[in-house]
């Protein structure tokens, strides 16, 4: 409790100092900075070699706080009510007296907004007179990180402390949603949309793949685990490391599982750490075999799709 609390006040020292930090979420872990600090946001975009017009997801602790930056409309505020705090980001209308750096979005009049439901993040978050901005934490266009050591390896001293808040219960990152006029999805993520559309009693319009470039962080060659990865793979050759969906009766030292049941919330959270470890075993292709396109399974394919485009 104790090492808690003097994580908490360390974490909040660093930010405001203008520095960033790396914290825990139920999605992925972010790199975070005072999104009203231009100085941080610089920051976090130059330890993540990241192209300044690729905008951040900023986060806050309860509506109040957003009130003060964005208008809110119906469904936000239905969506809101059932989801938040958890893993969907809405893309709203930034007020124009808002305080957030214009590094943040590239000087749009839209922001991306979440409310993480870690509990670290939310103590700390609660502790602050501002939101915070966080990108994945990881190097751009690279798999995203869901613990410490994860962090570590991505950015190694270059980043003063990361809050360990464990492994990610999640381990995809957020569904991203864009609200300004007909709600449409346009990152899959960790909340199912079908769960989405029952919310809002309606169909969603699908702009995951659109050539317009309303999400740079969308197009191709990100979550790229660093070697070619095939998917839909029936059998693999022999110098590829095998990923499969659950545990089978092979034991194959190049064998890989992502649950041991056929469970695709599992596989979602142990795909980012299961292609790490390929990697670190020293494997120089992956093959993964055919997802079910349910549920999570949408995320997993859509990240796998990307990464394949290597
Ligand atoms: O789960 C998550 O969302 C994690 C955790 C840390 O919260 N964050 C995350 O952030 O995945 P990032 O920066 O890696 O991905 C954010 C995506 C990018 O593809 C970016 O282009 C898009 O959100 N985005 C940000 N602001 C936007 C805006 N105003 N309009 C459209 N897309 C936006
Ligand atoms: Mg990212």
């Amino acid at each position: 409790m104790k090492s808690i609390q003097s994580n908490i006040k360390k974490a909040e020292k660093h930010l405001n100092n203008n520095d960033c930090i790396a914290v825990p979420t139920e999605t992925v872990y972010g790199l975070a900075g005072n999104a009203y600090s231009n100085v941080s946001v610089k920051k976090i975009f130059k330890i993540k070699k990241r192209p300044l017009n690729n905008p951040l997801i900023v986060h806050y602790y309860n509506l109040d706080q957003l009130k003060k930056d964005c208008e809110l409309n119906e469904n936000f505020l239905k969506l809101y009510k059932e989801f938040s705090p958890g893993p969907i980001t809405y893309i709203l209308k930034l007020k124009k007296n808002s305080k957030i750096s214009k590094f943040v979005n590239n000087k749009k009049k839209t922001l991306a907004v979440r409310f993480p439901k870690h509990y670290l993040f939310r103590k700390l978050l609660k502790k602050l007179n501002y939101p915070l901005a966080a990108p994945s934490a990881n190097i751009s266009s690279r798999l995203s990180s869901v613990k410490a050591s994860d962090v570590k390896d991505e950015f190694g001293v270059r980043i003063k402390f990361i809050l360990d808040g464990g492994k990610s219960k999640i381990g995809l990152e957020s569904t991203i949603l864009n609200l300004l006029n007909k709600p449409s999805v346009l990152r899959y993520g960790g909340l199912d949309i079908s769960k989405i559309e029952k919310i809002l009693n309606k169909k969603l319009l699908i702009k995951t793949n659109t050539k317009k470039k309303i999400s740079p962080g969308l197009f191709s060659l990100h979550y790229s685990p660093g070697v070619p990865l095939r998917n839909n793979v029936k059998l693999p050759y022999k110098d590829e490391a095998f990923v499969l969906i659950k545990k089978r009766n092979i034991h194959l030292k190049n064998y890989y599982y992502l649950s041991r049941i056929n469970d695709l919330d599992q596989a979602a959270k142990n795909l980012y750490s299961t292609l790490r470890k390929i990697k670190k075993d020293g494997y120089k292709k992956i093959a993964v075999e055919k997802i079910p396109n349910i549920g999570l399974g949408k995320t997993i394919n859509d990240r796998l799709n990307r990464a394949s485009k290597y």
